[in-house]
This record gives C-alpha cells, sequence and structure tokens, in this order.
C-alpha cells in the first residue's frame, strides 16, 4: 500500500510514519505536512533517507497544493493527523484552527472523492465528546456519546468528524474515523502536559498546574494508538466510529507529582486555570477490542518511564524547540 500521512512531521503523525516503516516493509508512505511550529524535521530525521519514505511540504487547506500531491502520488489510503492541536491556543486564536482542522479536512476528503477514491482514515479526539464529572467514575465515553465540545479546538475537530461522515454517506467515500484519549511518549512537543512538566523540571523551571490539579485524563501510550490506527486502517469498517483508550485515567497532579519523583526534581506551580476547562475524559474502548482485537500494550508506569528516558536520551530534539532552532533548516533529508 502507499498511504499518505498528514501530519507526520508532529507528535502522533511522526510516530506513525516510524510504526509503519518499521512493521509493514512492503508499504510507501507520503508524509503531507506544513511544518507549522509544531512540525519537526527532527522527528522524521530517522526516515528521511528510506527509499519507501517521500515528504511533500504542503498546507491541508491549500487546494491547488493537495491535489498537485495526490495527482503526483496517487495514494491507496490517506491518513489524517494534520491539525492544530493544543486546546490553550485554541482559546487565544480559533481561526487558525477552524481553517487547519475544518476547512483541511474538507480539501482532503474533496482530493480523495475526486482522485481516486483512497481509504480515508480522520485522526479525531475524545474531546468532540465533551467532559465528564469527577464524582460519576462509572460513566465512559462510548461512540454513541453525543458531541458536546468546549473548546474551539474540539469544536472544530467535531466539524471535521462531521464532514468526514457526510463524504461516507453523500459520496460513499470509504472513511473511518477513531477518537482517542491523550497520548504521550517520544516526540510530543513540549506544550503538552507531560513533556512540558519533564523539560521545565530538567531545566529548572517552575512546573504550571491549572486551577486544583484534579483534572483527569485517560492516558495511553502514543504506539499503542498507532497500532489502532493502523489495524481500523486495514481493517475496519468504513462509515464507523472506534474510540481508543488506554483505561489510565489518571489527575494531572498525580500525574506531575510522578514525574518528579522520576526525576527527582522539580517545583509545582500552582496557576490560573483554563478556561472551560474539561473535568475529566474517560474512554470505552470496547468497540475496538471486541471487532478488530486491539488491546493496549503499554501501562502507564511503564510508559511514562519510557517516556522520561527518552526526553532524558534526546535532549538535542526538545533543547532545539525551546531555542528556536529546530526552524533553523526545514528541509526533510
Ligand atoms: P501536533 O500538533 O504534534 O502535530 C500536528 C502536525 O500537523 C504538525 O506536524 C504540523 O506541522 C501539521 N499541521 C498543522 N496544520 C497543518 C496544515 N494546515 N497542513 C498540513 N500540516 C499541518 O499534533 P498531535 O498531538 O500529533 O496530534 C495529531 C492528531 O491527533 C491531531 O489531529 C489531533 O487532533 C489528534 N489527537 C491528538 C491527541 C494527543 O493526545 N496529542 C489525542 C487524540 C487525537
Ligand atoms: O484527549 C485528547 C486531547 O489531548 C487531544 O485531542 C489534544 O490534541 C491534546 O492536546 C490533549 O488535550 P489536553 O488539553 O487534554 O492536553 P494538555 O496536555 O494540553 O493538558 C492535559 C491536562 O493538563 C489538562 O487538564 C490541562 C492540564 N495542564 C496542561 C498544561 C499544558 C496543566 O495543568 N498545565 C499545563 O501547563
Amino acid at each position: 500500500m502507499k498511504i499518505l500521512v498528514t501530519g507526520g512531521a508532529g507528535f502522533i503523525g511522526g510516530n506513525f510514519v516510524h510504526y509503519l516503516l518499521r512493521n509493514h516493509p512492503a508499504d510507501r508512505v507520503v508524509c503531507l505536512d506544513a511544518l507549522t511550529y509544531a512540525g519537526n524535521p527532527a522527528t522524521l530525521a530517522p526516515v528521511a533517507s528510506d527509499p519507501r519514505f517521500v515528504f511533500a511540504r504542503a498546507d491541508i487547506a491549500d487546494r491547488t497544493e493537495v491535489f498537485t500531491i495526490f495527482a503526483r502520488e496517487k495514494p491507496d489510503a490517506v491518513v489524517n493527523f494534520a491539525a492544530e492541536s493544543h486546546v490553550d491556543r485554541s482559546i487565544s486564536a480559533p481561526e487558525v484552527f477552524l481553517r487547519a482542522n475544518v476547512l483541511g479536512t474538507q480539501v482532503l476528503l474533496d482530493a480523495c472523492r475526486l482522485l481516486g477514491n483512497p481509504r480515508f482514515h480522520q485522526v479525531s479526539t475524545d474531546e468532540v465528546y465533551g467532559d465528564l464529572p469527577l464524582d460519576r467514575p462509572d460513566l465512559f465515553f462510548t461512540e454513541e456519546t453525543p458531541l458536546h465540545t468546549s473548546s474551539p479546538y474540539s469544536a472544530s475537530k467535531a466539524g471535521a468528524d462531521l464532514l468526514t461522515l457526510a463524504y461516507f454517506r453523500t459520496y460513499g467515500l470509504p472513511v473511518t474515523i477513531s477518537r482517542c484519549s491523550n497520548n504521550y511518549g517520544p516526540y510530543h512537543f513540549p506544550e503538552k502536559l507531560i513533556p512540558l512538566m519533564i523539560t521545565n523540571a530538567l531545566t529548572g523551571q517552575p512546573l504550571p498546574v491549572y486551577g486544583d490539579g484534579l483534572n483527569v485524563r485517560d492516558w495511553l501510550y502514543v504506539e499503542d494508538h498507532c497500532a489502532a490506527i493502523d489495524l481500523i486502517l486495514r481493517r475496519g469498517r468504513p462509515g464507523e466510529i472506534y474510540n481508543i483508550g488506554g483505561h489510565n485515567e489518571r489527575a494531572n497532579i498525580d500525574v506531575v507529582r510522578a514525574i518528579i519523583r522520576a526525576l527527582g526534581r522539580g517545583e509545582i506551580k500552582f496557576v490560573k486555570d483554563r478556561a472551560g476547562h474539561d473535568r475529566r475524559y474517560a474512554i470505552d474502548a470496547g468497540k475496538i477490542g471486541r471487532e478488530l482485537g486491539w488491546t493496549p500494550q503499554t501501562g502507564f508506569d511503564e510508559g511514562l518511564e519510557r517516556t522520561i528516558r527518552w526526553y532524558r536520551e534526546n535532549e538535542t530534539w526538545w533543547r532545539d524547540i525551546l531555542s528556536g532552532h529546530y526552524r533553523d533548516n526545514l528541509e526533510i533529508g
């Protein structure tokens, strides 16, 4: 298969490109990425000289660029990771999120529909379901939970999901959608909770915890997410949505304390809460387990240890982001 991966210079997309080339020797991968602030050429350096890998710099919301790449590459499948992904940034600048996440997805769907009808997989998020109360640990998001978004980010992701389903119903495009909980692992941009806390602790900065620190996220090691998407792409039923989650619910404050314990340093600073801050996410991933046999392989303690080790062993990767040097050379390969 030739698989076009959008957003492959980012955190999960980058891990997915590595996963595909490691696990499917006969596949070819085209990575389409705009290299926004969140895209880092260094994430793709390990595969840049692989003859099965091609990189194309383009904005998914730019119809001409996208159609040119589709006409040239003729992918069998498209996996759309490209998005603005940080909730805090969506609160200060929602427009960028609508352009990339909604319009960009629509351009990709049109390119698929008009140029070859490849399999299309939309990488979505559990945030489209809104949040759950802390005092109802019996409640989980299922694929039938109504959309109930809180932030401009999650609203834009929900818009993209609805468009994806509309292209299935109206044009018969073979689409699937996955809605995953919080990922963590290597190549995670140090603006998100876990990599921010690790890098702040290692550089002697305070660790900013929003509000009371009791908000709960369901953490999944990124490689488990990649394995789930790979399964859905090959064996999922077109038109279906699959939830993905790790049953690793943790309060933010406990995650931060675990990082401080592991590193032996770090000072918590409670700061102003995020506007509209979702209280708790928890995923019921029963459907993907029953239909496709997926189960997460990495528990939270092991995953966190591996992640912290990766940040210790790959200081250049994140220090270049902190200094801005990662923007000096945007060539891949
Ligand atoms: P990220 O911010 O690390 O990476 C996003 C990538 O997309 C970057 O390489 C960036 O350059 C690229 N990009 C952004 N706008 C683009 C555009 N207009 N055209 C082309 N490329 C563009 O994001 P991530 O955390 O890896 O998330 C990837 C996807 O997974 C997103 O769709 C996100 O909504 C979804 N998701 C993330 C998580 C998580 O915990 N990080 C969980 C569930 C779902
Ligand atoms: O649930 C999936 C989502 O997970 C993805 O769709 C998003 O793309 C991804 O960014 C992530 O969203 P969150 O908002 O949950 O992740 P973030 O790392 O920004 O925050 C995790 C929790 O930690 C959240 O409750 C806010 C809190 N937090 C975050 C930061 C950056 C802090 O307390 N301090 C911080 O500095």
